[in-house]
């Protein structure tokens, strides 16, 4: 359990990524190296791009050109991987709670007039107003924040901004299981595969295929439902649970008159 009340979790979330931020960006973005050259950084978000993106473009587009969607990135840190998505998407908008990687991200991509940045508060894509997107992305983020809470309040948010059948494709920390200060912003919150599932239904959408449940690279594709697939959904759950009621009363009904009747024969016997 946090310390910390959410206001002051996100505080710290920000102030901590500033620091790593004003110390060596692209260092904490990608650990591989302490120091990097624009070009060696900005390929690693190429190749990043070229394995989550382009290998996996009939659920990215369904059918669009790459050309006129808008995309949505969360955490952009440096403008790594905005770059990359800069190069086949028509618009791009990328969030980070880090004013300082903001800072970095527009002066590295400031003469990509496709390329839209801002700092945002931690929780939500609320600085972005009632844009709407085709298509959202997220990875080495959610596994750096520690309140799940937090994580879900971005889904549903992109749940807001997202067309109906869009996908938002993101990678957690996919294993719960490991010890962690529940406050760290480094080390973040882990989700079992059951739980990725129970979170894509709460919030509406279909979690379609998922990869690497168990490891750190745990990768969802969530797809937004219709709103009909959605009610129907919530229909099903409803009608699931009040079975499963209706079957603990029948057991417990049936239990006790088992006793009470077992009790009345060894009375008679
Ligand atoms: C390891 S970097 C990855 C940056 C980028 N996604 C990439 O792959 O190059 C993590 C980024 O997530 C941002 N971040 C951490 N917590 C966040 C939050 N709650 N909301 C938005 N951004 C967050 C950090 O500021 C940092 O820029």
């Amino acid at each position: 359990m946090s310390d910390l009340s959410p206001e002051q979790q996100l505080a710290k979330m920000q102030r901590e990524w500033d620091q790593r931020a004003l110390e060596n960006a692209r260092f904490f973005v990608n650990t591989a190296q302490t120091e990097w050259t624009d070009e060696e950084f900005f390929r690693t978000g190429e190749c990043t791009v070229a394995e989550q993106i382009l290998t996996d473009m009939i659920n990215i587009c369904q059918g669009r050109d790459p050309r006129k969607m808008r995309v949505l990135e969360i955490g952009c840190g440096a403008g790594r991987v905005t770059r990359a998505l800069a190069g086949i998407f028509g618009e791009v908008y990328a969030v980070d709670i880090s004013g300082e990687m903001v800072r970095q991200a527009r002066g590295a991509l400031a003469r990509l007039p496709n390329v839209h940045i801002e700092q945002n508060n931690g929780q939500d894509l609320s600085v972005l107003g009632n844009l709407r997107v085709d298509f959202a992305f997220s990875t080495i983020v959610f596994q750096h924040i520690p309140s799940k809470a937090v994580i879900e309040s971005y889904i549903r948010d992109v749940h807001r901004m997202l067309r109906r059948g869009g996908l938002f494709k993101f990678q957690v920390q996919g294993d719960p299981t490991f010890e962690r200060d529940p406050d760290d912003t480094w080390l973040g919150a882990g989700f079992s595969d059951e739980e990725a599932v129970e979170l894509a239904l709460r919030t509406g959408f279909d979690p379609r295929y998922r990869h690497g449940a168990g490891t750190q690279d745990f990768w969802l594709w969530f797809f937004r439902r219709s709103l009909a697939r959605q009610r129907a959904v919530l229909k099903w759950r409803h009608f699931k649970r009040r079975l499963a009621e209706r079957r603990a009363r029948l057991a417990a009904a049936i239990a006790s008159q088992t006793a009470s009747s077992a009790g009345r024969d060894n009375h008679s016997g």
